[in-house]
């Protein structure tokens, strides 16, 4: 038979999972590597935001202007300053000595959080479309939302533009063409479109797209970012479905917003930093009101200023602009979020109340009541039923034309392997047994059901006691309002944030389990090419598929309240969220079956309606973050290099913690003694008279003290501050609690979690105090030059 290549692929991912073969890494210091070269926000250095000085750098270095041209990739020179070329790590050392460089740092490689569909694909429906958000918001038309993403596939139903008017007047965003995708390929829907491709071919060889199925275009051939894009902004569909499950309409959470793409995710789901940075560069200045990104990289997380993510989203909140990231899928072990800035927003993802019963009928009449997306047609006819055990290595023939019971275990192979061998041994359909709450049903290429452990363990006793075992598979249905719901996903990436532990990430939760949402026809719904089905529309599950949800309601938020900044519009989707779930218990874990903490889901889950008028809000502009890299350990000549504006005064104060950052969120990650948090809230209520009451929740072992305990706004009082003393009651060492903080008042809930680790327990082996970082320039040597050297492979 023949194996298709991406067949092949996953045979050589399975190869590489089970022979644990690492790529090779032995930095030579002549090997070539792709370097970006941050030169921050240039304020006073205006002349900076120039292609020349970059090919001065390059020249002084590479010592001909002709090696230089030879060795630069991208110019990045509209909002901030820096360039990505090829130099090997004797060449990096040196440019990271130069006047005018911030930070220099490899071009990473990372990866969409879909784990590419492999293994959390899924089934339901947008989750939006149950919540009766306005009609036809007009502001929306004026918000452009800018997806840096695999591309997409413009002649989506997701994608007309019947009902729009012209792009919004300064929009200054382009058409770029290439190939299947022309200037005039964009609409009134999709307003821009721009791809990036010379840090994937620096990395991978030219993309030759007669061998590769990819288009060197914006026209997407992955299928995620034609997913994600129409998940935040897509127009409304109606009678969409995945082959007639999940039926229902389709559409964006801001459905009439305008649709920017930046195409840096290539084939095989992989997207370059160097890319990344020239899309953040472009998108800021086309204009763009938000950006939505899915992807990451897993930990060790890169520090701030080392990585496109953090640099490319800092400048844009810098001009106003949200940035809406996936938060992983490497849960449900703690400390394993990712896109963790406290300028961004990190989205966690969770269940809907959906689910696709799928029936198995045993030779001996009984009935398991499995979830699936079998949409092959209603079958009467038994068959054979073989055992697979874990289907963790080669599957024997006489397993053909039979459906075979394979089981998960921790760690172990997932689903997608299970069918793949079971595919490749003539196998006509899977039923995979594994821990329940762990069950992410996935749309693959011949039908799967999942069963729980009890189930699985049914079927195998009634194998062992049957001379001719079989089974009877129905096609799915889908139901809704079933199970409590939302359930946050077992794979969905878990706090602390490791690069700083005082600001809790993720952020929110937000549907990203079985998502319906558009899919190119080119694409096979399981991404394999022996699935020869072409869908419209296709289920997927992720933080991908979680974080255009929370772009599409900012983009809501955007457009009813313009004048908000990003960190108001997170403020407004973080102090409304809720933490029950449809049968008013605590929202719980997948994977544990526990109540899930602001770890797993930060503020709780996204409540649109009510962030829409939050009452109050927890702003943070320019000078709060400034006052966060303080606390960080950046120095006042880094931190001035970095921002932008040449009007702001930055002076670090003496003292400065990373948990006074006015964020939604309380975070003392080490409790050592009494300690006091400030906080600043502005009334946005349209009644500008009101009064609001502290009601804390107290961590336990911590006693939580509010000043004032009321808040009283008039029309002349819109701010008002307050301090949040944390005293432990307890001797501990290093174990974290959460409590909560309301603020009440006649119409609204403000809440925020409190997340505390006491950890006053004398430790000699504790690690040294940390140097006395009260005077800021006494820090000007700890930057990031080490980490320079490390990375360019020199000691
Ligand atoms: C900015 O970069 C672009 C593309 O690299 C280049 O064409 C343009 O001339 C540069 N502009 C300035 C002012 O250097
Ligand atoms: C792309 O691949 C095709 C088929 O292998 C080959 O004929 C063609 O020369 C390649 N194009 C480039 C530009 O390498
Ligand atoms: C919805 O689409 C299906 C095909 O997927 C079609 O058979 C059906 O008639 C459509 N229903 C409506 C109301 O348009
Ligand atoms: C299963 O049900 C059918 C029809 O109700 C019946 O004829 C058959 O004997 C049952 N088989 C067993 C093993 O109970
Ligand atoms: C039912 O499934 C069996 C095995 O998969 C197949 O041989 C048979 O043709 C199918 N029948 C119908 C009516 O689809
Ligand atoms: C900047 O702010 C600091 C502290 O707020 C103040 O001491 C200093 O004088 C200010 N500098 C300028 C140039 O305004």
């Amino acid at each position: 038979m023949e194996i298709s290549i991406r067949i092949r692929i996953v045979i050589f991912i399975l190869l590489v999972r089970v022979q644990h073969i690492q790529p090779a890494d032995q930095a030579d210091a002549d090997d070539v590597n792709v370097y970006i070269v941050y030169m921050g926000g240039n304020r006073f250095d205006q002349h900076l935001l120039n292609s020349e000085i970059h090919y001065q750098i390059l020249t002084s270095v590479l010592g001909s202007h002709k090696a230089a041209a030879m060795a630069l990739m991208y110019s990045y020179n509209k909002s901030f300053s820096g360039f990505a070329a090829k130099l090997n790590a004797a060449q990096a050392r040196t440019i990271s000595t130069m006047k005018g460089v911030v930070s220099i740092f490899k071009s990473r490689v990372l990866k969409l959080h879909t784990t590419h569909s492999w293994d959390f694909m899924g089934l339901p429906l947008d989750g939006l479309t149950r919540m009766p958000i306005q009609e036809a918001h007009h502001g929306e038309e004026d918000v452009v939302i800018g997806i840096i993403d695999t591309g997409i596939w413009p002649e989506s139903q997701s994608f007309k533009d019947d009902t729009l008017p012209p792009p919004p007047s300064g929009w200054k965003g382009v058409c770029q063409g290439g190939e299947k995708f022309s200037k005039s390929t964009c609409n009134r829907k999709l307003v821009g479109a721009r791809w990036y491709v010379k840090g994937y071919e620096e990395a991978n060889g030219f993309l030759n797209t007669t061998e590769v199925p990819e288009y060197r275009s914006a026209r997407d051939h992955n299928g995620h970012g034609t997913h994600t894009a129409s998940t935040a902004g897509g127009s409304q569909v109606r009678n969409a479905s995945f082959l007639g499950l999940g039926r229902g309409i389709a559409r964006g959470g801001a459905s009439r917003a305008r649709i920017a793409v930046y195409k840096t995710c290539w084939v095989e789901g992989v997207c370059y930093e160097a890319d990344i940075l020239a899309a953040f560069n472009d998108a800021i200045t086309d204009g763009v009101d938000l950006i939505s990104l899915s992807f990451g990289t897993t930990t060790p997380l890169p520090e701030y200023f080392a990585s496109s993510s953090n640099i490319g989203s800092f400048h844009a909140m810098e001009k106003g602009i949200s940035v809406v990231f996936s938060a992983g899928n490497a849960g449900p072990d703690p400390a394993s979020v990712s896109n963790t800035a406290p300028w961004v927003i990190s989205v966690a993802a969770s269940t809907m109340d959906r689910s696709f019963p799928t029936y198995l009928m045993l030779g001996n009449n009984m009935t398991i009541r499995g979830e699936g997306v079998n949409t092959q047609r209603p079958n009467d006819t038994f068959v054979q039923l073989a055992y697979g055990g874990t289907c963790g290595s080669r599957l024997p023939r006489s397993v053909a034309r039979k459906i075979v019971l394979c089981f998960g275990i921790p760690g172990g192979d997932n689903s997608l392997v299970a069918a793949v061998r079971v595919y490749l041994a003539g196998g006509s359909a899977v039923i995979f047994s594994e821990v329940p709450t762990k069950v992410v049903p996935s749309v693959l290429f011949i039908p799967v059901v999942y069963v729980d452990m009890e189930q699985g363990a049914k079927i195998s006793l009634y194998y062992q006691s049957s001379r001719f075992p079989i089974v009877r598979l129905s096609s799915s249905r889908s139901v809704v309002g079933l199970e409590p719901a939302p359930v946050v996903a077992y794979f969905s990436s878990r706090g602390p944030s490791t690069l700083s532990p005082d600001i809790l990430k993720p952020d929110i939760t937000a549907p990203g389990v079985n998502i319906l949402a558009a899919w190119p026809p080119v694409v096979p719904p399981s991404e394999v090419d022996v699935d020869t089905r072409s869908v419209d529309y296709n289920f997927l599950s992720g933080t991908s598929m979680s974080c255009p949800h929370v772009s599409g309601i900012v983009a809501l938020l955007k457009s009813i309240h313009p004048e908000w900044s990003p960190a108001a519009i997170r403020s407004a989707i973080m102090t409304t969220a809720y933490v029950r779930d449809t049968s008013l218990e605590l929202i719980k874990a997948g994977g544990s079956g526990k109540p899930a903490n602001p770890f797993d889901f930060g503020a709780g889950h996204v409540n649109p309606i009510q962030a829409i008028n939050p009452g109050l809000i927890y702003d943070a502009g320019l000078t709060d973050y400034v006052v966060f890299l303080c606390s960080l350990g950046y120095t006042q000549k880094q931190i001035r290099s970095i921002v932008s504006s040449a009007k702001l005064n930055i002076t670090c104060p003496e003292k400065s913690s990373a948990s006074d950052l006015n964020y939604p969120s309380i975070t003392v990650s080490n409790l050592e003694s009494t300690t006091t948090v400030k906080r600043t809230v502005t009334n946005v209520a349209p009644d500008e008279n009101c009064v609001y009451v502290a009601v804390v929740s107290c961590p336990p072992g911590v006693e939580v003290i509010v000043k004032p305990k009321v808040l009283v706004f008039k029309p002349h009082i819109k701010t008002a501050s307050f301090s949040v003393t944390l005293k432990p009651l307890k001797h501990s060492n290093g174990v974290y609690n959460f409590g909560r903080l309301a603020w009440i008042s006649r119409d609204h809930h403000v809440q925020s979690p409190i997340v505390v680790r006491v950890n006053n327990i004398k430790d000699e082996f504790k690690d040294a105090k940390q140097p006395n970082k009260s005077n800021p320039e006494h820090r000007e040597q700890t930057y990031l030059k080490s980490e320079v050297y490390d990375d360019a492979g020199a000691v």
